[in-house]
């Protein structure tokens, strides 16, 4: 029987193991353990920041930095509809307004030109979220920042080693965030980290991550937060993976290469992932296809007959204004964003995770073309 192709899997035969078996000889498994400061120092420098806060995902990064900002009722933040649900959660918790934009047709990333006329009064903080391999074109949303006194939020959560014209993806907002799940670049298994410059938010997301306990009064609390420590476990795991970060971003790149060159007969049938654009090269966080309309099939019914050859895949994100949880609460009533909701409907991606072997890589292609050219 052939093997199926998992959409994603690790590689995890570095120093994982060593530093793991250090964690359990000292005894260091909790939050408290050496690894945690270790991880967080080598990951902002490497992104080229002051201070790091390791946490248990990258979800709770994001709440963490809707917190450090104050953001509440009366606040807009703006953000691209096309994205995960991590990115609005918190938003709408907090009691602020998600403002949503739409999407580039071709990198998949938030629309820039369209945000600058979702800036109101009201509006207090962009997020920007790099999605699935190419940064977002930033020099307009820094523009706009300044123009506007706003405050940015990245989620570099897919963009471990990617940089925008030569300067690291997680650099660029008062806060960044990252995610370290199984299939990112690098992973601690779940985990997240928090990075920025400026030393009050930094110890304000140190306060919300350990239950905003105060030093002085240890069970007497001002605010309220969350225990999102990371463990010394996990950080070990992500000490060993950052080592190899930059092997890791040019395997992926040369998986996304290979992808492209099987895949290209077929191109008048699915749109592929732009392997360039003037500010960056993609790193191919997932291998993304979207189906060309005139083939009259969805994502799902490739994905389907994709399963059935032994290929896993993922779907698209889909829409934020879709999401049942918010129009059930009467949130983005009549409002549409054609491109995103186009790419959802045919979007999917296929094995991309770095133990994914290269005759595996052809085989998902060529199980691909074949379901594509039913179709012709
Ligand atoms: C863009 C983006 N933001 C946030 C997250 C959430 O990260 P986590 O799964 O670690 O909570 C993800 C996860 O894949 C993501 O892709």
């Amino acid at each position: 029987m052939t093997k199926f192709i998992p959409v994603n899997e690790p590689l995890l035969n570095g120093n994982e193991k060593k530093y793991l078996i250090e964690c359990i000889d000292t005894g260091w498994i909790s939050s408290e353990g050496p690894f945690i400061r270790r991880f967080e120092e080598n990951f902002s420098s490497r992104v080229g920041r002051k201070f790091g806060v390791a946490v248990a995902n990258g979800t709770l990064a994001i709440d963490a930095a809707i917190q450090a900002l104050n953001i509440g009722p009366g606040d807009e933040v703006i953000l691209p509809t096309f994205t995960i649900i991590s990115c609005i959660s918190q938003i709408i918790r907090s009691g602020a307004k998600p403002i949503l934009v739409d999407c580039d047709p071709f990198t998949w990333n938030m629309d820039v030109s369209q945000v600058e006329a979702k800036i109101t009064s009201a509006t207090k903080a962009i997020m920007f979220v790099h999605i699935y391999g190419l940064p977002v074109d930033l020099d307009p949303i820094l523009g706009l920042a300044k123009k506007y006194n706003l405050k940015l939020i990245e989620d570099a959560a897919e963009m471990h080693g990617q940089t925008y014209k030569g300067r690291p993806c997680g650099s660029f907002g008062d806060i960044s965030t990252f995610s370290f799940y199984p299939n990112k670049h690098i992973t601690t298994g779940e985990g997240g980290m928090i990075v920025m410059d400026d030393e009050s938010l930094y110890l304000e997301c140190q306060s919300l991550r350990n239950l905003c306990f105060q030093p002085q009064k240890r069970f007497v609390h001002e605010e309220l937060g969350w225990n999102m420590r990371m463990t010394n476990l996990q950080a070990a795991v992500g000490v060993a993976q950052l080592e190899r970060l930059d092997e890791f971003v040019n395997r992926k790149r040369a998986m996304g290469a290979l992808y492209t060159e099987q895949l290209h007969e077929v191109e008048d049938k699915i749109q592929l992932p732009v392997a360039r654009t003037d500010y960056a090269d993609n790193i191919y966080w997932v291998y993304g296809v979207v189906l060309k309309e005139a083939l009259g099939v969805d994502a799902h019914s490739v994905m389907q007959k994709l399963s059935e050859m032994g290929v896993g895949t993922r779907p698209f994100f889909y829409p934020m204004h879709l999401q049942p949880v918010f129009t059930k609460a009467s949130h983005f009533q009549n409002e549409s964003y054609p491109v995103s909701e186009k790419i959802s409907r045919l979007g999917f991606y296929l094995p991309s995770g770095l133990a994914l072997s290269e005759v595996d890589i052809v085989k998902s292609a060529k199980a691909l073309i074949k379901i594509l050219n039913e179709y012709s």
